[in-house]
């Protein structure tokens, strides 16, 4: 299998972290993206390579689009050309619309779509004329059902799936496949800052597996979509929601 070089926004989140392993696992070049907060990066990099996985690292703020521009150009002159991309990195902010202010609506319309923009504008285009590539998008069920609370949050994680169904169009015979995978509730720090009373008689018992999914079971998918087998899925939306959201 040819070795890929695959950038994960957020890399270093719940879920990021899990589809970094899974990726480089499956032998590709793995670069995780980390935020400007973030403190951690080195130890996180040690710690990857103690369970086998090796990874690199690149600062940048996903809702700034020079900020974006110049982590692609560093990773290609470094990593070389990017193949696949996971567009992972988000927030959540959530309040009842009476109660949500414009700055938590603009910071989750900024961090979860925003990005989308900012990272893929600049490599998409390599992807194309190189004839392969893969952008995933990593959206939501709330995205997808609308959620209780997150007006901000829905309105764009069901943004990032307009988005991966016109640019599938768009590079569809460049080699080049979009997709969106909507996770329901996986067991994150995300997931754990909503109160505990509201995950227990709100959320999980309408999840028909009757448990929070695990970042492993979203990365298996991530590292699916980046097979020569997928290449015919493009423009999809795959849920993996443990049965909470059918349509
Ligand atoms: N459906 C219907 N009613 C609900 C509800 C729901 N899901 N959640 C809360 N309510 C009701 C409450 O029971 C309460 O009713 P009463 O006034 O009759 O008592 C009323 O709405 C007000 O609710 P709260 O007291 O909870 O209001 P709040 O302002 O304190 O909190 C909230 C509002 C922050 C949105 C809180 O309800 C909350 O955190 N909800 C969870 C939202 C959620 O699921 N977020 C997902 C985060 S994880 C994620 O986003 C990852 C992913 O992609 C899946
Ligand atoms: P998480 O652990 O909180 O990770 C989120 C990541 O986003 C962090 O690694 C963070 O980077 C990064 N990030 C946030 N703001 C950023 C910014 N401005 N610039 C660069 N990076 C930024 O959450 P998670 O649960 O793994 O979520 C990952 C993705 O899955 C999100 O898009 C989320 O919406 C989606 N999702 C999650 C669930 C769930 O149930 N957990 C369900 C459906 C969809 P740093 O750590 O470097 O700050």
């Amino acid at each position: 299998m040819a070795q890929r070089v695959a950038v994960v926004t957020g890399g270093m989140g719940g879920i990021g972290e899990a589809i970094c392993m899974r990726l480089a696992k499956a032998g590709h070049q793995v670069v995780a993206t980390y935020s400007p907060g973030n403190t951690r990066a080195g130890q996180w990099v040690n710690d990857m390579k103690a369970r086998g996985c090796e990874c690199n690292t690149v600062q940048v703020d996903v809702t700034d689009f020079d900020s974006c521009q110049k982590a692609v150009a560093k990773i290609q002159s470094e990593a070389g050309p990017i193949d696949i991309l996971v567009n992972n990195a988000g927030i959540t902010r959530d309040a009842t619309f009476m109660k949500m202010g414009k700055s938590d609506w603009d910071a989750v319309l900024r961090t979860n779509l925003d990005s989308v923009f900012n990272m893929t504008k600049p490599a998409c285009n390599g992807m194309v004329d190189r004839g392969w590539g893969r952008i995933i998008n990593i959206s939501s069920i709330n995205g997808q059902k609308g959620q209780f609370g997150q007006t901000n949050y829905s309105a764009a994680k069901a943004g990032m799936h307009g988005f991966t169904k016109a640019l599938a169009q768009e590079v569809a015979r460049k080699g080049v496949t979009v997709n969106t995978i909507s996770p329901g509730y996986i067991g994150t720090k995300m997931v754990l800052a909503v109160p505990k009373e509201i995950m227990d008689t709100k959320i999980i018992p309408q999840i028909p597996v009757g448990r929070l999914g695990k970042p492993e079971e979203v990365a298996a998918l991530v590292a699916y979509l980046c097979t020569e087998e997928a290449a015919f899925i493009t423009g999809a939306n795959i849920a993996i929601n443990g049965g909470q959201h059918m349509y």
